[in-house]
């Protein structure tokens, strides 16, 4: 199926990494212009890479992540820090300047880790507040106005399971996943009249650095449990419907149509965590 996302200039928010990198792929496989954005240009490189796979002689991809030769038109690395003072308008500025007007936007930068309510510090909820509400709204009220010029446009904001129903195990994170979701309603109804459409997908446990690098999910649910991670991690397995994490690809999947103009829908949340959160109780 052609999802008419060709030559569209989309920016996806933690693409160097997990869902976002995911997304980042389907959108180039898609003859998308894709823009990856993280805090870390040796990640960005590395990403970068990836995505261009081919080692084509014409294409390079250097220390900092820049794109040279033929797929300079088609990818751009952008190292940015989205809680950053003015991010929205200075992303737009690169990326516009980069790939050309602006169709679709990604909000998939985000972090988390397991820790117990009591333990977690003023800084920590600020934190949250700041990358999963502020920074999607700043970059919403940045981009929108350019989307409606160019056209329309759609964006999609990664919130979470946790944001549904809302976990204990890091509450500063479902606290503003809430958030993220009650700001995806409200920009949908603002900006559906001016040719956008903003929508939400709530992951469950998917398999990415965020769940199985040190310091991740993983290793707080095991430490939680007083267990292994291998033993962890069958337990949560087993605690899901389908009996396994997400794959990034699946969650991408979901967001690479929602991207799509040939899409109507706006203010919905999707969900793609395998049947975690429960609609129908037993
Ligand atoms: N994996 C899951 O189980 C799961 C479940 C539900 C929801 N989610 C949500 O899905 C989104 C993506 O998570 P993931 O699992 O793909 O995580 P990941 O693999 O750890 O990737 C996170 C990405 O966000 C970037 N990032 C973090 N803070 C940033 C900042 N302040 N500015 C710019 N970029 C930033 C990271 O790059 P740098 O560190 O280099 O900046 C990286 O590219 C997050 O919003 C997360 O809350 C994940």
């Amino acid at each position: 199926m052609d999802l008419d996302l060709r030559d569209r200039t989309c920016v996806v928010t933690g693409g160097s990494s997990g869902i976002g990198l995911a997304t980042a792929r389907l959108l180039l496989g898609e003859g998308a212009r894709v823009a990856i954005v993280g805090r870390d240009e040796a990640r960005l490189a590395r990403a970068a890479r990836e995505l261009l796979g081919s080692g084509d002689a014409e294409e390079s991809v250097g220390a900092r992540g820049e794109v040279e030769g033929e797929a300079r038109g088609r990818l751009a690395t952008i190292a940015l820090d989205v809680s950053g003072a003015e991010a929205g308008a200075r992303l737009l500025a690169r990326v516009e300047e980069r790939l050309g007007p602006l169709w679709g936007l990604v909000n998939s930068a985000g972090t988390s880790k397991v820790v117990p309510s009591e333990e977690l510090t003023e800084a920590e909820w600020r934190d949250q507040w700041e990358l999963n509400v502020i920074a999607p709204q700043a970059l919403m009220d940045a981009f929108a106005p350019a989307m409606e010029a160019a056209g329309g446009g759609s964006i999609v904001n990664v919130a979470s399971s946790a944001g549904r129903q809302p976990s204990a195990r890091n509450a500063a994170y479902a606290v503003a996943k809430r958030g993220q979701l009650a700001l995806t309603l409200l920009y949908a109804n603002r900006l559906a009249s001016h040719g956008v459409r903003v929508n939400a997908v709530a992951p469950g446990p998917t398999a990415t650095p965020l769940w199985l690098e040190p310091g991740g999910m993983l290793e707080g649910t095991a430490r939680e449990l007083g267990r292994g991670e291998a033993e962890a991690l069958t337990q949560v397995e087993a605690s899901l419907p389908l009996g396994r994490l997400a794959t990034p690809e699946e969650v991408a999947t979901v967001i690479v149509t929602l991207l799509s103009p040939l899409s109507s829908r706006t203010g919905a949340t999707s969900p793609v965590d395998g049947g975690h959160v429960k609609e129908v109780f037993p």
